[in-house]
């Protein structure tokens, strides 16, 4: 697996759920490889002519995609993007290599760690659109400071992004969801884009339905949906 600094506060709980079925391993071992982007070992930034299939595309970034329904989607209808997805959850990682397998998909590349330690090392404005969707909300107050959407992770996200680059939260938790609308107004480097009520409570145009979304409503629980752009 890919590492973090120390100093950072992991966001993320558990890495590994059931044992995996046979041809999801064997992807893993196979599949992985080809796709898996490995940190530099000193503080040198990732070049993108060699990261990515077609460096001269957009890039749009998911951090912490689960199982990839997001992603695998976003990129079945956008084959002119290149997509870089982040989840250290083995199990997630394995349902993503079996839809890009079944897809034949060849526009992702994928980072096992946190995504802000592979943040650090793209260069600064080279993302188009970074997607946040139902981060880990931490509930207790103890818990708090392990959540992802910080005003240090805004101020990184807000440096990667291109001129105009798109930062898009959903979340299902009203107190996570103020918080991060606090941090928002505290960075003071983006411009929301919601002009009406629909704009943030209703999904967007392109939305794709996550298996984290379908738990929370199912459980009675409405989403957000945050779009700020980079001013
Ligand atoms: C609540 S789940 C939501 C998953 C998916 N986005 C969905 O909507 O179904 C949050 C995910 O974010 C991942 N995560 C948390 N912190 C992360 C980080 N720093 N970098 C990458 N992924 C992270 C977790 O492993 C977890 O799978």
């Amino acid at each position: 697996m890919n590492t973090q600094p120390s100093t950072v506060i992991p966001s993320f709980g558990r890495r590994r759920g059931r044992k995996l079925r046979q041809s999801r391993s064997v992807l893993m071992e196979t599949l992985l490889p080809e796709l898996l982007i490995t940190l530099p070992s000193a503080a040198c930034n990732l070049q993108l002519t060699t990261l990515l299939p077609n460096p001269r595309l957009p890039l749009w970034f998911e951090i912490g995609f689960g199982n990839g329904e997001h992603l695998v989607g976003q990129a079945m209808r956008n084959p002119g993007v290149n997509f870089i997805g982040v989840e250290p959850y083995i199990n997630g990682m394995a349902s993503l290599l079996a839809a890009i397998d079944r897809h034949a998909l060849t526009h992702i590349r994928i980072f096992d760690g946190d995504a802000r330690a592979l943040l650090e090392a793209l260069p600064d404005a080279s993302i188009d659109r970074l997607f946040v969707l139902f981060p880990d909300p931490w509930p207790k107050a103890r818990h708090h400071k392990k959540r992802l959407v910080s005003v240090n992770s805004l101020a990184l996200f807000h440096r990667k992004l291109k001129e105009g680059g798109r930062l898009r939260i959903a979340t299902d938790h009203a107190d996570y969801c103020t918080s991060i609308l606090e941090n928002l107004c505290i960075c003071g480097k983006f411009t929301w884009s919601a002009r009406v009520q629909a704009d943030w409570s209703d999904p967007p145009a392109d939305w794709v339905r996550t298996r984290y979304q379908e738990k929370a409503e199912a459980e009675g629980r409405k989403a957000t949906f945050l779009e700020w752009v980079k001013a």
